[in-house]
């Protein structure tokens, strides 16, 4: 069984100053991050991602703007809007996730429990269900 999204609500401290919210590894995030990387000066109507990763454990945050988050799990989608920064949106390996409906400025940031390896990636939805209902460990004992 392969784990769901799960969107995660961050410690928000409210302050007149101004609002405080962070994560750290061993409360908020469930796996150690090795890379960050963020998706900026998105053209109206543009879409990103519609990949899956076979090892690779994302959290995606709105930390400006509004975006929407679809995730497939090979039969069925769920949207997630995002648009508070508070908000980060738990997306585990070998789930289908397509970035869209980004608002002007807006900031997507993503941390990820892997270093960026191009073979990490499905980028075909045929090859994504077949490594969905792969048997976990790849042997076959029938
Ligand atoms: P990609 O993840 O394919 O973006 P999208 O799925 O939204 O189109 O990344 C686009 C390019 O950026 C890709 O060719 C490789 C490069 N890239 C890196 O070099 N390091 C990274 O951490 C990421 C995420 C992408």
């Amino acid at each position: 069984m392969h784990a769901p999204p799960r969107l995660i609500d961050l410690p928000k401290i409210l302050d007149d100053r101004g609002n405080l919210s962070f994560l750290q590894e061993s409360d908020q995030i469930p796996f150690k991050i090795r890379r960050a990387y963020w998706v900026y000066d998105v053209p109206g109507g543009e879409v990103r991602g519609s990949h899956a990763f076979h090892r690779s454990h994302e959290l995606i945050i709105a930390l400006s703007g509004s975006f929407d988050v679809v995730v497939h799990n090979g039969s069925e989608e769920q949207v997630f809007s995002m648009k508070r920064s508070y908000h980060a949106l738990e997306i585990p390996p070998l789930n289908w996730r397509t970035l869209r409906d980004f608002s002007t400025n807006s900031l997507a940031l993503i941390l990820a429990s892997t270093e960026y390896h191009e073979n990490d990636y499905i980028r075909a939805f045929d090859k994504f269900q077949l490594a969905r209902w792969a048997p976990v460990g790849g042997h076959d004992h029938d």
